[in-house]
C-alpha cells in the first residue's frame, strides 16, 4: 500500500434509486461534498469522490408495483435520470456506479461471508410481521404504523420520518401491511444479527472520546443518544426477493438488508473507479492516512456513524471515516420536501426553466444550506440571491474589469507603475483570502467560505470605485494602468477561488482571462492566489467579456411559484379523497424555548374590508384594524370565503410577521387559520365577547 497523507475517499450517500433527485439532495449533500472535493483537488490533493445508485430496498420494490414493471426497470429509468442530474450540476464525481453492478453484488457478499466465517453475526429464529394475503414478510417500508417514540402514525417500519428514529418493524404500535393493508401476523423466521452491542466500548470510545471535538454538533448528539439508548443487535438480512441474496447456505429467498449492502457500496465503486484508473482501490479504504469523509443527511447519521463503522470495525483491515459532515433538511416555501407529495423542485425540471444556470442554483442552496438547522428555500431568495449577489457584486465586477480592459488597452493587461499604499493592501487582502477560505472549508461551513468568497468580489468592486480607473483614464495614464492591473489580479483570483462553488462560472471566467486555453498549461492552483507574486502578467491578452450572471424576472419566480400552489391544490384534493389521511392529527413538532414564542406579536384584529385579488383565485385583499394601524394582509382563503361574509368578524393577526409582497401587494402579517373536520379553512377566533382589537394573545 502506498502511504499517503494527501489522500481522500470522499462518499456522497447513494441515492435511492426510486425518483430522481430535488433541491433537497443537492443542497444536503452534494453540492458540500463537491465544493469540498473540488477544494481537496484544488490543493493538489489525491481525491476520490465516490458515489453511485442505492438500488436495493424495500422502496423500489413498491414502486415497481405500483407503476406495474419490474424493480430492475425502475432502477434503470432512474439511475439514468439521477446520473444525468449529477454530471448536469457539475458535481464531479470520480466515480458514480450503482449497487447492481457486479462488482457490487461480489464485493457485498464476500464482506457477509468473511464475518459470517469468522462468527461475526448471530444467527437466530425470531418472529417476523407477515402479511397472509400477500404472502410475504413485511420488512421495512413494507410495513406502516405507530413510531414508538414519537407517536407519529406513519412510520415505517425501519425508521419514522417524523422524529428519524430506526427501529425494528415489531416496535410498531398497530402495524399495518403497506401493500394490503392488513393487519399483520407473527411467522418465524431465521435472520442474521449484527451485535451492536458488542462494539459499544469501541462506539464510545471511537466517537463520544476521540471526535467530541471535531464532528458537527448535531451529528455528535444523534450518536450519543443513540448509544445513550443502549445499543441492541440489528438484523442485515431479509425475507425479500430483491436485493443480494444471502451468500449462506440455507437463507433461500433471504437478501442483505438494504443498509447494509448500500454502504459497501462506497467501496465497490471505488474499486470500479480504481481498475478503469490503473490505482490500487485499498490505498483509499485501508491506509491509515487516508481521510474517509462520508457526506450525507441527518437522516443517515446513525447508519454511517454507528452500523457501518461497527461493520468496518468486525471486519477489521478497514480505516473508519475521519469525519461525518451531516446536514440537516432543507424545507421548501415553508414545507417539507416530498417526494410522494411532488413537493420538491426537481433538477432535471430546474433546468428545463432556467437553462445553463447551475450555478445559480449551487450558489443560493449553499447561502441557505442546512447545515446547523432545517433552512427553507424560497423562490424569492433565490432571485434575491441572484439578482442582488451573483449579479450585482460577482457579475458586475467582472464586467466592468473585462470592458475596460478590452476598451481601454485591446484586452491586453497592462504593465503596471509603481504600487501605492491601497494597492499593496489590496493585494496583500487578497493573498490572504485562500487561507480564510480554506479555514471555513476545512471545518464544513459551506455557507461562511461562500461568503467570504463573495468578499473577494466586494474588495474588487470597493477599489475600482475608489480608484476609478473611468475618471483617471482621462488625466493618468500609468495609474489607470497600475489600477486595471491590480483589479485584473482580483478577476484571476475570482476564477480560481469561485471553483469549487460555482464550478460553471469559473470555467467561463477562465476562459474570458485566457488562462485554460491549452490543454498543457496547467491551470492556477489554490494556493498560487497567495503564492504567486502574479497570477496574470502583463502582456497577457484576455478574451472578449461574456455575462455571467442575468437577472431572474418577477414572471420567472411567480410561475415557479404557481407550478407549487397547483401541487398544494392537487394535494388537498387527494386528500379530502382518502378518509384514512382525514382523521389523522399531525405529530407535535420539536420543543421550543419561551423566548422564541415571546418573539410571535399576536393580536386580535377585525376584518374591516375584503376583496378578492384580480387575476388570482386564491387571494383575498384584506384590510385589518389590528388596533395598531389598519393593515393590508393577502391571504390565500379566497376560495373558502366569499369577501362579504368576513367583513366585521375578528380574527387573530401575526402582526411582526416581516412583509412580503404578493401580486405586487405587500402584505403585512398573516391571519391564524385552521382547519374544521371537512378539511374546510376557518379563523381561529380570538373568543370571548369584548375583547378589544390591538389586545395581545400570550
Ligand atoms: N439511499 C439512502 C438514502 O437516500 C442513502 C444510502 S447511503 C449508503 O437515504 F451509505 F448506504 F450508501
Ligand atoms: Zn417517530
Amino acid at each position: 500500500m502506498d502511504q499517503n497523507p494527501n489522500r481522500y475517499t470522499i462518499t456522497a450517500a447513494l441515492p435511492y434509486t426510486n425518483g430522481p433527485v430535488h433541491i433537497g439532495h443537492l443542497a444536503g449533500v452534494y453540492v458540500p461534498a463537491d465544493i469540498y472535493a473540488r477544494f481537496q483537488r484544488l490543493q493538489n490533493k489525491d481525491v476520490a469522490f465516490i458515489c453511485g445508485s442505492d438500488e436495493h430496498g424495500v422502496p423500489i420494490t413498491i414502486k415497481a408495483k405500483k407503476e406495474g414493471i419490474t424493480p430492475q426497470q425502475v432502477v434503470d429509468k432512474y439511475h439514468t435520470i439521477i446520473k444525468k442530474s449529477f454530471a448536469d450540476f457539475g458535481i464531479s464525481f470520480d466515480n458514480y456506479s450503482r449497487t447492481s453492478a457486479e462488482i457490487h453484488h461480489k464485493t457485498a457478499s464476500e464482506f457477509f461471508k468473511k464475518l459470517y466465517e469468522e462468527d461475526k453475526f448471530i444467527e437466530e429464529v425470531t418472529e417476523q410481521l407477515y402479511d397472509e394475503e400477500a404472502n410475504q414478510f413485511l420488512a421495512d417500508r413494507f410495513v406502516v404504523g405507530t413510531c414508538p417514540k414519537c407517536g407519529f402514525e406513519e412510520s415505517y417500519g425501519d425508521q419514522c420520518e417524523n422524529c428519524g428514529t430506526s427501529h425494528n418493524a415489531t416496535d410498531l404500535i398497530n402495524p399495518k401491511s403497506a401493500i394490503s393493508g392488513n393487519k399483520p401476523i407473527l411467522k418465524e423466521t431465521k435472520h442474521w444479527f449484527l451485535p451492536l452491542n458488542e462494539y459499544e466500548d469501541f462506539l464510545k470510545q471511537w466517537i463520544l472520546v476521540d471526535h467530541k471535538k471535531d464532528w458537527k454538533t448535531n451529528v455528535y448528539g444523534q450518536c450519543k443518544s443513540w448509544i445513550d439508548d443502549g445499543l441492541r443487535p440489528r438484523a442485515v438480512t431479509r425475507d425479500l426477493d430483491w436485493g443480494i441474496p444471502v451468500p449462506v447456505k440455507g437463507a433461500n429467498g433471504k437478501v442483505l438488508y438494504v443498509w447494509f449492502d448500500a454502504p459497501i457500496g462506497y467501496i465497490s465503486s471505488t474499486k470500479e473507479w480504481a481498475e478503469r484508473e490503473g490505482k490500487n482501490w485499498e490505498d483509499y479504504w485501508k491506509d491509515e492516512n487516508t481521510k474517509l469523509l462520508h457526506f450525507i443527511g441527518k437522516d443517515n447519521i446513525v447508519f454511517h456513524c454507528i452500523i457501518f463503522p461497527a461493520m468496518l470495525k468486525a471486519e477489521g483491515s478497514y480505516i473508519l471515516p475521519e469525519n461525518v459532515p451531516a446536514n440537516e433538511f432543507l424545507n421548501l416555501e415553508g414545507n417539507k420536501i416530498s417526494t410522494s407529495k411532488n413537493w420538491a423542485v426537481w433538477l432535471h425540471e430546474y433546468l428545463e426553466d432556467f437553462p445553463n444556470q447551475q450555478d445559480v442554483l449551487r450558489y443560493t442552496l449553499t447561502a441557505n444550506a442546512p447545515e446547523t438547522k432545517d433552512n427553507d428555500f424560497t423562490w424569492a431568495d433565490f432571485q434575491a440571491r441572484n439578482n442582488n449577489e451573483l449579479v450585482a457584486i460577482f457579475g458586475n465586477f467582472i464586467n466592468r474589469v473585462m470592458v475596460l480592459t478590452d476598451k481601454y488597452y485591446d484586452g491586453i493587461v497592462p504593465q503596471p507603475a509603481t504600487f501605492s499604499e491601497i494597492d499593496e493592501q489590496t493585494l496583500s487582502e487578497l493573498k490572504a483570502y485562500p487561507a480564510v477560505i480554506a479555514s471555513s472549508l476545512e471545518r464544513y461551513r459551506f455557507r461562511e467560505a461562500q461568503g467570504e468568497l463573495m468578499n473577494v468580489a466586494r474588495l474588487g468592486n470597493k477599489y475600482l470605485a475608489d480608484e476609478e480607473p473611468w475618471k483617471t483614464i482621462k488625466t493618468d495614464e500609468e495609474r489607470t494602468k497600475t489600477v486595471m492591473y491590480v483589479a485584473l489580479q482580483i478577476a484571476s483570483a475570482l476564477a480560481v477561488l469561485s471553483e469549487p462553488f460555482l464550478p460553471f462560472t469559473s470555467e467561463k471566467l477562465k476562459k474570458m482571462l485566457n488562462v485554460r486555453s491549452s490543454a498543457v498549461e496547467t491551470s492556477l492552483k489554490w494556493n498560487d492566489v497567495s503564492s504567486k507574486s502574479e497570477l496574470l502578467k502583463s502582456g497577457h491578452k484576455v478574451n472578449k467579456a461574456e455575462l455571467l450572471f442575468s437577472k431572474v424576472e418577477d414572471e420567472q419566480i411567480e410561475e415557479q411559484l404557481e407550478k407549487l400552489q397547483k401541487t398544494k391544490m392537487e394535494n388537498t384534493e387527494n386528500k379530502e379523497n382518502s378518509e384514512e389521511t382525514a382523521s389523522a392529527v399531525a405529530p407535535q413538532k420539536e420543543t421550543i424555548q419561551y423566548d422564541d414564542f415571546a418573539k410571535l406579536d399576536i393580536r386580535v384584529g377585525t376584518i374591516i374590508e375584503a376583496e378578492k385579488m384580480p387575476k388570482a383565485d386564491k387571494l383575498l385583499v384584506l384590510k385589518i384594524d389590528t388596533g395598531i394601524d389598519v393593515r393590508t394582509i393577502v391571504s390565500g382563503i379566497a376560495q373558502s370565503f366569499e369577501p362579504e361574509e368576513i367583513v366585521g368578524k375578528k380574527v387573530t393577526v401575526l402582526v411582526n410577521l416581516a412583509p412580503r409582497a404578493l401580486r405586487g401587494v405587500e402584505s403585512q402579517g398573516m391571519i391564524l387559520m385552521t382547519e374544521n373536520a371537512e378539511g374546510k379553512l376557518v379563523f381561529v377566533n380570538p373568543g370571548e365577547e369584548g375583547v378589544e382589537n390591538g389586545a395581545t394573545i400570550n
